[in-house]
């Protein structure tokens, strides 16, 4: 077979290494109440970029687990319905939060430690860039409700979904751990099944409608899916393991 000259080869194969799309919350101009917070009131509970990082490899160290300790992530958690729910329901497990914004990091956290939970923590990065905060087989089962749909064509690029973003986190997560998906979207739902379904995951379950499917009783209702439910708009929903 003729050999590709690697300068070509990364002509042809750019990196497609993504940077976190944030600014450091350290030396903020006007620091917000919730900023504050970050660094102050929750600082043992919540972690900003810089101490994320510096986490990688070491999660069940800051949660004070066994190395092998079953520690689940939720990302983009909102307002934390669900994050405080799923951590209260699951005690023995480790549940870390992934937020972007720092009102719903805190309104969170506050969430869970207001509910005298010890077994959360929630960290402030971009989770389109999570090989940054976790080694490979570090992730447990992980959530993704309702994130954000750009349903523009145009934006489609900034959705979190991405043949990449599943490669990695495939990489990040222990095998027989699953990944819960849901979205009021059909259009994103319909961009998310073939990738899935393209990636190495294994997709165990996925309904159009999952107030009327087999899971309606397991579902806990977070705060977007209240909004769209009370719409009368189905949610989509599907579930993919790592083998
Ligand atoms: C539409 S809300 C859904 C919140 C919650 N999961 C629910 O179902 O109510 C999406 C959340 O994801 C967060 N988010 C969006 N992009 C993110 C990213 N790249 N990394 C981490 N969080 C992100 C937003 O700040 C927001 O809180």
């Amino acid at each position: 077979m003729k050999k590709v000259d690697p300068s070509l080869r990364q002509k042809i194969q750019p990196s497609r290494r993504r940077t976190p799309r944030l600014v450091a919350t350290e030396g903020l101009p006007n620091p917000t109440e919730y900023v504050l917070a970050l660094q102050g009131e929750f600082r043992d509970w919540a972690l900003d970029e810089v101490r994320a990082q510096s986490a990688k490899g070491k999660w069940r160290e800051v949660f004070g687990v066994s190395p092998e300790a079953p520690m689940d992530l939720e990302i983009g958690t909102g307002n934390g319905y669900f994050f405080a729910h799923q951590a209260g329901i699951a005690k023995e497990r480790s549940l870390l939060g992934l937020e972007i914004k720092f009102k719903p990091l805190i309104q969170s956290i506050r969430r869970a430690r207001r509910a005298g939970l010890t077994n959360a923590r929630i960290c402030r990065y971009d989770a389109s860039c999570l090989e940054d905060l976790f080694a490979s087989n570090e992730l447990d089962n992980v959530f993704i409700h309702h994130p954000d749909p750009w349903p523009r064509q145009r934006d489609h690029k900034h959705r979190l979904i991405q043949t990449e973003f599943l490669d990695n986190l495939w990489t990040l997560m222990k095998p027989g751990s699953e990944v819960s998906f849901k979205t009021d979207s059909e259009d994103y739902f319909d961009w998310t099944l073939p990738l899935v379904n393209q990636s190495k995951f294994n997709l165990l379950y996925s309904t159009r409608d999952l107030h009327h499917s087999d899971w309606a009783n397991q579902n806990f209702v977070t705060h977007f899916e209240q909004i769209f439910l009370a719409k009368g708009q189905p949610i989509f929903y599907c579930r993919f393991q790592k083998n």
